[in-house]
Parts: C-alpha cells; structure tokens; sequence
C-alpha cells in the first residue's frame, strides 16, 4: 500500500492539491458482460465504497462495453468523462510498452504464480508510469486467468495453426507471439468474438478459460488446447483528472477498496480456473495439453523482442523466479 500511495502522492503533486471531499456518483466502465467475474468485483468494490462513506460516493457500474471499447474508455478516463475502469493491462499496454512484460509467454508456471508475479513490488511499481504516460492512476491489479487456445478444428501440433485466422485481443504483446507462431492473428475485440468464431470467420481464438465456458465458445469448436501460455492482467483505473479533485481521505478510500477487489478476482481465479478447465475437457471436445515446447521458437522470439520494447521484462523475470514453487 506504500508503494502505491507513494505513486500517487507523486501524481497529485503534479496535478492539483486536496480538495475537500463532497459526495461523488462515480461512473465506471468494463468492457466484460455481467456475470463476469471482473464486472461483480466491480459492483463489490461500488458496494463497499457507499457503505465506507457512509452513502457519501457510489458507483454505477457499466458493463458489457456499454461506454465504449477500452480504448474509447481510456480517451474518456484522460478528459474525466468517465471516472474509473477495471481495464485489461493490453490497453494499458498500448501506450506505456513496459507493461507489455507482463504478458511473456510462460512468465507464470500456473494461476497462482501469476498471481504472485502481479502482487510483486516490481509489477506495482510499474503502476507509477501510467499518470504521466496514461492520463489515469493504477490503483492495483487483477487478472482473467491464463491464455489458452479454441480451434475450429484439430491441433496436433503448432504448424497446425501455421496460416490460421486466430482470434486475439487487440495488441501488441499477444500479436507478436502468434506472428513469431506463424499463425494469421487477427485483432477483434472480445464481443465480436463468438459470431466470429461460429461463423467461420477466424479459425481459432485466443481466450481465457472462463469466458471458453461462461460465453460456450467451445461450441463452435473442435478443439481446445490448454497452453496455459500467458497472464492476463487487469488494471483498476481512476481518471487523474477526476484524481485531482478528489480530498486526500477520499483519494485514500477510493486507491485501498479498488485495489482490495482488483485483487479479490486473482483469489477468485486462483480458486476457480480448474474447475471451469474440467467442465470444458468434459464438453467431448477433443481436449490438448501442451507446454512451452509446443510453441517451438516463437517464446525465444517474442522474448528478443520484447526485451527491446520494454524495460522491465528482466526484471519481470526475475521476480517469477523468485515467486516459483519448487
Ligand atoms: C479478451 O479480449 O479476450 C478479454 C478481455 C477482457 C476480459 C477477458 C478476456
């Protein structure tokens, strides 16, 4: 919490000094639908909110990309049209590279280790880039489990992907892995993705396992292949305009209760991944299990890459190192 309150004194030193708190109906936007897990820690952290002020602030929640996409959310964060988002890291990642480390395939061993990975003083750190870089304040981390991939048909092995239209979540980091794959990625954001996927217009997706089960992508599929080959970080986000005018107490409430239930989803993953991995193995999909040896020369690829796009990655490393079970 240090940390953090470090990174923003320092934000409102350049943005505005306290103001004096006044009731707040605050608006915050996510792009995931309503039973998502991210959208109900969304709608906790709005509940603890009211009540910690005593009925002062509340939040409305506005799913299912009802604002916009992220990217549109974040313009909206920088002018103070909106107030907060739990947001992916990728968009974040789009405009402050560094955060592109967090996603390096095979950085995390399982859930769990992601999770630790997320909670590590070097990732929070990375939080003080995004006032400055961002136009918002990184009150903490979350996280959609880990990647795993959908084909339309089968999978024995990578080259099968080789020239296949493969869904991904618009941005850099997760692009450059499947171009080093030699796969066709193709950029959709994610309500496009089951129409897409059932229609025959990508071939396969890149996808966490919740939404595989929560959104039945499997049904339009021959094959899932667990590959556990990636975090999927979330961010909760406070506009900094909107930061500078909040009173220190507020800014204090506001910065610990998002960043409690930003984190509550990585307990929430870390509790649940398994069991929506056994109901999709038991849909009678055919059901693959790899591991980084699947994806041949693409990790080392993505790894040299990204090691010029971003200043973090080994140290990023060293903190999985640190943070992997025996
Ligand atoms: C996706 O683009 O795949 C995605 C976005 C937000 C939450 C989960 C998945």
């Amino acid at each position: 919490m240090k940390i953090m309150i470090n990174a923003f004194a320092g934000a409102a030193i350049a943005l505005a000094s306290s103001a004096p708190g006044f009731a707040e109906e605050f608006r915050l936007g996510l792009i995931t639908p309503p039973p998502h897990v991210w959208t109900k820690a969304a709608e906790a952290f709005g509940a603890e909110l009211a009540e910690a002020s005593d009925g002062e602030h509340s939040v409305t929640v506005f799913p299912a990309r009802q604002l916009g996409n992220e990217a549109e959310m974040l313009q909206q964060l920088q002018t103070g049209a909106l107030d907060m988002a739990f947001m992916t890291v990728a968009e974040v990642s789009n405009r402050a590279p560094d955060f592109g480390a967090l996603y390096a395939p095979f950085l995390a061993d399982d859930v769990a280790h992601a999770g630790r990975i997320l909670r590590s003083d070097t990732a929070k750190g990375m939080l003080e880039q995004l006032p400055a870089k961002t136009g918002v304040v990184g009150t903490g981390y979350g996280m959609a489990g880990l990647r795993q991939i959908v084909s339309r048909g089968a999978v024995e092995s990578a080259e099968d992907l080789s020239g296949k239209k493969l869904r991904i979540t618009p941005f850099d980091p997760i692009l450059d892995f499947y171009n080093a794959l030699g796969a066709a990625p193709t950029p959709m954001p994610l309500p496009d993705v089951y129409d897409a996927l059932a229609n025959g217009q990508v071939d396969a997706i890149d996808m966490d396992v919740e939404l595989i089960w929560k959104l039945k992508y499997y049904e339009h599929a021959d094959t899932i292949v667990q590959s556990d080959h990636m975090m999927f970080p979330m961010v909760g986000l406070v506009s900094a305009k909107v930061w500078s005018g909040l009173s220190e107490e507020d800014r204090a409430t506001i910065s610990e209760l998002m960043a409690k239930h930003v984190d509550s989803t990585i307990d929430s993953y870390v509790e649940m991944e398994q069991g929506w991995l056994d109901q999709v193995r038991e849909t009678g999909k055919t059901y693959v299990e790899v591991d980084e040896d699947f994806f041949g020369a693409a990790v080392e690829e993505w790894n040299a890459i990204w090691s010029e796009k971003s200043s973090v990655l080994g140290e990023l490393r060293d903190v999985s190192a640190e943070t992997a079970e025996d």
